[in-house]
């Protein structure tokens, strides 16, 4: 005991003795840079787009209402079985919020791509471990995927 405190003391005031530590401390700081490095890597691949056709879509501030119209109809016919306008789970997740949540390149490549997405998708796959149904593709039109989006806004308020 006593002698052990010796040695880390004389350890400590050697000369050799800091700087390995600095290597190892050095070593440890390049590892978790090394780790953030790669956690950032990962962040840029995945830029909250989804995978699929749309990359780049413009929205207008304000809400185009014939779209929303238009995306009411789709809504009716091809969503409303398994999603809800509330926050409210059906089948699958309501639609309240979502396009806060989303972006509109995200959400309609889901709407459009799902089973690429539920495969290779972050959020996607975490919706479905919640939901545990695969929504099945819905056969939209780009027109349509952009149409039921406008509709979302509506529902969440944009006017
Ligand atoms: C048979 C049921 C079903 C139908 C019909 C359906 N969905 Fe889905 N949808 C799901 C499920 C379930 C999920 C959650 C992901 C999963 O488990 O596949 C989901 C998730 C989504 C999401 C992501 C929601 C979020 O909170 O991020 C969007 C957007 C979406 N669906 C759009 C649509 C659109 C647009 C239609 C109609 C054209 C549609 N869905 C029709 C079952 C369905």
């Amino acid at each position: 005991m006593i002698a052990g405190m010796g040695i880390t003391l004389f350890a400590a005031c050697g000369g050799s003795a800091p700087k390995e530590e600095k290597a190892a401390e050095s070593k440890e700081m390049n590892q978790y840079y090394e780790e953030e490095k790669q956690k950032e890597d990962t962040k840029v691949a995945d830029d909250g787009k989804g995978l699929g056709k749309f990359t780049d879509v413009k929205v207008d501030p304000k809400l185009d209402k014939q779209m929303a119209d238009a995306g009411k109809s789709v809504y009716d016919v091809k969503c409303s079985a398994c999603h809800k306008l509330t926050d409210e789970k059906l089948v699958g997740p309501g639609w309240k919020g979502v396009t806060g949540k989303r972006s509109v390149e995200w959400i309609m490549n889901f709407s459009t791509n799902p089973d690429e997405m539920l495969d290779k998708d972050a959020i996607a796959k975490g919706l479905l471990e919640e939901c545990l149904v695969r929504m099945p593709n819905q056969g939209l039109s780009d027109d349509d995927a952009r149409h039921v989006y406008e509709y979302m806004r509506e529902n969440d308020g944009v006017k």
